[in-house]
């Protein structure tokens, strides 16, 4: 294939996980992606086959019942995925790399096998729920400034009681537990904040209407609602007030996640309109012989190539475990506008055609559009990275 030869620089394992993700999205994911998106439907089914082919706990070890994959996989996987269908990725990125990831990594060995192992397995078989995890850190009054969290957890007894909202929450509707981020001081601000995993099915617990979204509609994205939701002392992951510190470190590597997504809706909108061009005639001839559609698919494969290869170096530098907080929200930054880009040009390239449901141009550019938003808003990313270049300057 063309776009291989990028991953002919990669080891094999890699390039495995490629063919099968990309195999898996071409049959199972891109044909049904336009009537899920329509429907509003959770694709069940879709991520049940993503559960057995060990894609629903990919980074988690291998003792707690996960593929014990690095970082690179995952944001191949994810690209990958995407590409097929964005809400499936955002499904598969918010389970594993903010669901199971601080889980994993914080979590106590009772806490990863009663929390991790069975998440990562994510169907039992059983015929029933689904394992999944989501993530509550956004609050209705606050999501940039994460560490304003007005969500409270007070100690009584053996048991921490939660109260508050959590705002646009990912895989809500079928998750079975979250990370809920909850204050324990208020006056310690950022430092008050303590990370809890919260059964779902508490008493007080409950959800808020699915949003309507523009993009990525398969995925359900609701309120938690906290009304005196009482949880075992256990259920804290972490030390208290260490919080803020597993969200922030949580979502470096979730950016990884939401890049490889962007990458996958950017190449599926090159797909598109590269096809499209090469069979459309204007004027005589097919438009992909017009200097300015190929200025287009120029500059677009440009954008997607050159996020991948930051991608790719957080990803690296994630699995050599080095720091890449910098380089992860310079990913995240360079592909969700590598993403709307190429699928703003996509639509223009397909005219008409562009603009109705019948190809998929229009789906890609409002799936692309949440990338500049969620895990941190471009103008975030701007901020962290700013901010770590001028500490390296001032040291
Ligand atoms: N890793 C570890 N620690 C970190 C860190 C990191 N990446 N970034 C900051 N910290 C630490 C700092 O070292 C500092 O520690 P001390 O208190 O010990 O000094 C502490 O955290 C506070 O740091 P800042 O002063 O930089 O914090 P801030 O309040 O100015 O906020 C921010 C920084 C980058 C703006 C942060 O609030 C942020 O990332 N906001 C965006 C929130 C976000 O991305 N939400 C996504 C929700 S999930 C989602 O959207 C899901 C989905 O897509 C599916
Ligand atoms: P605000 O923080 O109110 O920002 C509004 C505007 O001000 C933005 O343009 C922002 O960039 C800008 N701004 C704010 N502060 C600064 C600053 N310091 N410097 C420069 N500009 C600034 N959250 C979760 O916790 N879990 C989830 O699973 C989850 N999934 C989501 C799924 C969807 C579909 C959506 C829409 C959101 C999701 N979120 C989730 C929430 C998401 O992370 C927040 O929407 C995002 O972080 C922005 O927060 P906000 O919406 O409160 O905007």
């Amino acid at each position: 294939r063309k776009s291989y030869m990028t991953y002919s620089m990669l080891p094999e394992e890699h390039r495995m996980i490629y063919e099968m993700c990309r195999n898996f999205a071409n049959e199972k994911l891109a044909p049904h992606a336009g009537e899920w998106d329509e429907k509003h439907m959770f694709p069940k089914d879709a991520v049940t086959q993503l559960a057995e082919l060990g894609l629903m706990g990919i980074n988690t070890p291998e003792e707690f019942q996960g593929s014990g994959l690095d970082a690179m996989s995952y944001a191949i996987a994810m690209e990958e995925i995407s590409r097929g269908c964005a809400s499936v990725g955002v499904i598969m990125s918010a389970h594993n790399s903010l669901y199971l990831y601080p889980v994993q990594t914080f979590g106590t060995d009772a806490q990863k096998e009663e929390w991790a192992a069975p998440y990562a397995v994510c169907d039992d078989g059983s015929g029933g729920k689904l394992n999944i995890g989501c993530f509550g850190l956004s609050e209705p009054g606050n999501g940039s400034d994460a560490g304003a969290a007005a969500t409270t957890a007070t100690l009584d007894g053996d048991e921490w009681v939660v109260n508050g909202t959590k705002a646009w929450i990912t895989n809500a509707h079928e998750s079975g537990a979250a990370i809920v981020f909850a204050t324990t001081d208020k006056s310690l601000k950022h430092k008050g904040i303590s990370a809890f995993i919260v059964p779902m099915d508490a008493p007080g617990f409950s959800l808020g209407a699915k949003e309507d979204k523009l993009g990525i509609r398969a995925s359900s994205t609701s309120n938690l609602i906290m009304d005196n939701v009482r949880i075992p002392k256990d259920n804290l992951l972490g030390e208290p007030g260490m919080g803020f510190k597993i969200a922030m470190q949580t979502l470096d590597g979730g950016r990884i996640g939401v890049a490889g997504q962007a990458l996958g809706i950017a190449s599926a909108s090159i797909d598109c309109a590269v096809k499209y061009a090469l069979e459309r005639h204007a004027f005589g001839k097919p438009i992909s012989e017009l200097q300015s559609i190929q200025n287009k698919i120029s500059a677009m494969t440009v954008a997607r190539d050159s996020a991948r290869l930051l991608t790719w170096r957080a990803a690296q530098l994630k699995d050599n475990g080095e720091r890449f907080t910098r380089e992860a929200a310079m990913a995240k930054l360079a592909a969700s506008e590598a993403a709307t880009m190429c699928s703003h040009q996509a639509i223009q390239i397909l005219g008409g055609a562009g603009y109705v449901r019948d190809f998929p141009a229009e789906r890609h550019y409002r799936d692309a559009r949440i990338t500049e938003i969620y895990e941190g808003t471009s103008e975030i990313q701007h901020l962290v990275i700013a901010n770590d270049v001028l500490k390296e300057y001032k040291n």
